[in-house]
């Protein structure tokens, strides 16, 4: 196989996605690797599990800066010590400056709970049980400078039950997320998810077939990633 995409993931405190991305990375044809990972909280459960690993931490804990800006500096300067390629916003609960998101521009991606572009911001799923919705989900998106907007690349969708509580509902979207993100940095480090007029085209993608329902599209990476293209790309 090329060689494999550098993943710098940012996060701020359990780590489940990146968890999720952690298992995919081991296995032996998925076209990237996690070179890092950057927290900003230094109590962050998921620091302790990538170390664990045997994966390169950073705590840059924002409270020690006197601004963003300061922060922001020093968070760059942490993704910088591991060269990556891509970025992938995992549970990371700052808000990042254009500035920051322009130098990552198409380069960075971020999961959300819910399906964009509904309920963007906190308290998706709280929303999502007030709003009566009958389907709900998650989103990986390619980040801009509007936060929880951005090219959609994936979108896994869950039901919500009549008797659904914030926690049961978070749990289920929550099975859901570890499934999708691995799938969509897999379109991303591929080189399969190219962003036109503000829209993600997948190449060489498996598509989802019309009028056959569908909760994760496009489906699950080994099929949605087209593994003889990525043979032929040079490192
Ligand atoms: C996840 O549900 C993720 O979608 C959400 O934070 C949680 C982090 O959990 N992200 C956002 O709300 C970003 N807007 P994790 O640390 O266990 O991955």
């Amino acid at each position: 196989m090329t060689k494999r995409k550098r993943v710098v993931v940012l996060m701020s405190g359990r780590g489940s996605n990146m968890e999720a991305l952690m298992a995919a990375c081991g296995e032996p044809d998925y076209p990237a690797e996690i070179v890092g990972v950057v927290a900003n909280r230094a109590e962050a459960k998921g620091l302790e599990t990538a170390r664990r690993a045997g994966i390169a931490t950073a705590a840059v804990p924002h409270r020690d800066f006197a601004d963003r800006a300061a922060h922001e500096a020093a968070v760059s300067a942490a993704i910088a010590e591991f060269e990556p390629d891509l970025i992938c916003l995992a549970g990371y609960m700052r808000i990042l400056s254009a500035g920051f998101v322009r130098q990552w521009n198409g380069r960075m991606i971020n999961i959300h709970p819910s399906l964009l572009p509904a309920f963007p911001g906190l308290h998706t799923h709280r929303r999502a049980i007030e709003t009566g919705c009958r389907i709900h989900g998650c989103t990986v998106h390619f980040v801009t400078e509007v936060m929880d907007e951005g090219p959609i690349i994936a979108q896994a969708a869950v039901p919500v039950l009549a008797d659904d509580t914030d926690d049961a509902l978070s749990q289920r979207v929550l099975v859901a997320e570890h499934q999708l993100y691995p799938l969509a940095l897999a379109l991303v480090a591929a080189g399969s998810a190219r962003v036109e007029d503000g829209r993600v085209v997948h190449e060489g993608a498996v598509q989802p077939q019309a009028g056959v329902a569908r909760l994760v599209s496009p489906p699950g990476w080994r099929e949605a990633v087209d593994l003889e293209k990525l043979a032929r790309m040079t490192p």
